[in-house]
């Protein structure tokens, strides 16, 4: 057969090939294949090996050869708060002077000055926001991007940047993947009644269930916000339902979430910065991924997750980049890995399974997405790097040269107007 598309002549392809999750010494072992090619047909990827792929083409093949360039997987980036309204630099003062995060939430800003900015924006707006986000996501290679809801926390609010994501999904080139999280935070509405609102929360995941707008469902386990007892409740009742589950777990305060996370049958549980050794150890013997995400440490000057203690110990990890208004508003994902490369010590094969199979794998997408292999998705990225090493040390830049999404290519290389010497 041949192919609709053949790049060749690529430095090195790197890609994971077993089968995932990944865990522990298994995240180092990616394949490396020098002078290879990729060929796509249809979208899909027909082969890809060594060599220039001649076989694969004829007349009607696009030939493009990338000479002194890697290819990698896309990136997959399965934990944002893409869809919300407007930013939070007003409240960046405070929180570079030490005022804590969750003293900022309990006065009624962070999370809830951002919900009370989105309800009142129109679905138009909130829209053309995002998209703007996602161009930027793809420019750094970003091809499948997990959204979660909660900046509502009411129906209709809640719906609608859920009704964003699925529009996002029909039209940017970006697979947009819902979650909602309606517990995010206690409404102000609420405050005095968290039951109440528990129950609420129950009777919208059956009241959505009918909708398939998700399949996710998140809740935000912390001190203050909803204890274990009440994101056990929660994502049991998700679980029931026949949703897949994830938590915010031991963000700042150690209260046990990742092992809560493990019990549920959780398919991921993010954040860890406080996680116990005893949780590491019984993520260890499960198939949970630990989803890290160093930017939100960086932006809080709060301590790193023990991300290499638990590749150690055995556990799967993935990298997600966490961009929101309030704790982490930058879409630079490969500033992300750069960070897991610099602070949670992640050798490069580690970084590419954590950005790439591992979340396929927590966002149940690896049938098609997240390693570069016969059969799946031609969804792969050419970066202006000669091995994978040199794009997390010279850290801070982008390093996409193109970007394909199913074989279609949706970045090219922008390139500076020419500026010469005599410029002045
Ligand atoms: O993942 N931890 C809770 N949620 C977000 C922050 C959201 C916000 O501050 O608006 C997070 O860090
Ligand atoms: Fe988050």
């Amino acid at each position: 057969m041949k192919a609709d598309l053949v790049i060749n002549e690529i430095k090195t392809i790197y890609t994971p090939y077993l089968k995932p999750p990944l865990k522990g010494s298994q995240m180092n072992d990616i394949r490396e294949i020098n002078n290879g090619f990729i060929a796509v047909k249809n979208g899909k990827i027909l082969a890809l090996g060594e060599g220039e792929g001649k076989e694969f083409i004829d007349k009607n093949t696009i030939v493009k050869s990338e000479k002194n360039k890697i290819v990698l997987p896309g990136f997959i980036d399965s934990h944002t708060h893409l869809v919300h309204a407007g930013s939070r630099e007003d409240e960046y003062d405070d929180l570079k002077r030490g005022v804590p995060y969750l003293d900022i939430l309990a006065r009624g800003g962070g999370i809830l000055g951002t919900v009370s900015k989105t309800r009142k924006a129109t679905f138009e707006k909130l829209y053309l926001k995002a998209f703007a986000s996602l161009n930027m996501m793809l420019s750094y290679g970003v091809t499948v991007v997990e959204s979660k809801s909660g900046y509502g926390l009411d129906h209709e609010t809640e719906k609608k940047q859920l009704l964003v994501n699925k529009k996002l999904n029909a039209l940017h080139p970006i697979e947009v993947l819902s979650t909602y999280m309606g517990a995010h935070a206690i409404p102000v509405e609420y405050l005095n009644d968290k039951e109440t609102y528990l129950k609420f929360l129950v009777e919208e995941l059956k009241k959505f269930k009918k909708e398939n707008l998700f399949e996710r469902v998140d809740v935000f386990c912390e001190e203050s916000v909803f204890s274990l007892e009440e994101t056990k409740f929660l994502l049991s009742e998700a679980k029931k339902l026949g949703y897949d589950i994830k938590m915010h777990a031991d963000e700042i305060v150690s209260l046990g979430g990742a092992g809560l996370g493990v019990s549920l049958g959780c398919s991921s549980v993010d954040h860890l910065m406080a996680i116990s050794d005893e949780d590491i150890n019984k993520l260890s013997s499960s198939k949970t991924v630990a989803n890290i995400l160093p930017g939100t440490s960086f932006y809080l000057k709060k301590n790193y997750a023990p991300a290499r203690k638990m590749i150690d110990c055995g556990v799967a990890v993935s990298l997600a980049g966490d961009y929101n208004p309030g704790s982490n508003p930058s879409e630079n994902f490969q500033l992300v890995m750069q960070l897991a490369s610099n602070y949670l010590m992640l050798t490069p094969a580690e970084v590419l399974t954590a950005v790439t199979i591992n979340p396929a794998y927590h966002l149940n997408i690896a049938a098609d997405k997240g390693s570069l292999e016969v059969g799946k998705d031609a969804d792969f990225i050419v970066m202006n790097a000669e091995n994978l090493a040199y794009i997390l040390y010279h850290y801070g830049i982008n390093h996409v040269k193109d970007v394909y999404i199913k074989g279609k290519q949706v970045v090219e290389n922008t390139k500076v107007m020419e500026v010469n010497n005599d410029f002045n």
